[in-house]
């Protein structure tokens, strides 16, 4: 199998994208994390993919007039390296219809709610406010409307009694970690399989963490 090409996006602290940096690495995927992209050039996560050797690249959204002229330079720096896969790690943007167009079927997110519950900010703060008993993460391939588009694999956590947002978080989170890696080799393996909003995992391994 050819080795893939992966481009990870981040905003900030990047342990999702740590997470996919080692597993990858350690278990030897046919695929290199060829290199991730901030739109934050301050965020932690350009210094540990740099100390990986991975080409690691500040783009500031702040320095572009509009979402649109960002996304064709963001589109620019991800194409030099040639990507079968792009991953966004906790990349805080929103992106244009014309940008998930150019990856469509090649792009993932993980997004810290069991969608389709909470789309958007805020998402532990809401679904404690809404007194939800189960809380989670989901992988899903990007569509242009936001944090929607054919779910990859879902973790599901417990709400307890007297979590505040950031306990709440931290227990998802760690979730977040053994289901991203996992998601994303089965893309570079080529296990997944599209299928009108479902996707399906070809070995039938679980697409469900708890
Ligand atoms: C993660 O919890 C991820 O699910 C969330 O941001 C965090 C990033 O953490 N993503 C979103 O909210 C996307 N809308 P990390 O930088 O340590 O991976």
């Amino acid at each position: 199998m050819r080795e893939k090409n992966i481009v990870v996006l981040i905003s900030g602290r990047g342990s999702n994208m740590e997470a996919i940096v080692r597993a990858c690495r350690q278990e030897a995927w046919p695929a290199r994390v060829a290199a991730v992209i901030s739109n934050r050039p301050e965020a932690a996560g350009l210094a540990f993919a740099r100390a990986q050797g991975i080409e690691a690249q500040g783009l500031d959204h702040r320095a572009h007039t509009s979402r649109e002229a960002f996304d064709a330079a963001l589109i620019q720096a991800i194409d030099t390296h040639a990507p079968d896969l792009v991953v966004l790690a906790g990349f805080m943007r929103i992106l244009t219809p014309a940008f998930c167009a150019h990856y469509a079927g090649r792009l993932l997110n993980i997004h810290p709610s069991l969608l389709p519950a909470f789309p958007g900010l805020h998402t532990h703060e809401r679904a404690l406010q809404a007194g939800c008993r189960l809380a989670g993460a989901s992988v899903h391939f990007v569509t242009a409307e936001l944090d929607h588009g054919p779910i990859v694999a879902q973790a599901m956590v417990p709400v307890l009694d007297g979590d505040s947002a950031d306990q709440l978080a931290a227990r998802v989170l760690a979730l977040e970690h053994q289901m991203y890696p996992r998601a994303v080799r089965w893309f570079v393996e080529d296990k997944l399989q599209i299928d009108g909003h479902r996707v399906r995992q070809l070995d039938g391994a679980s697409q469900l963490w708890s």
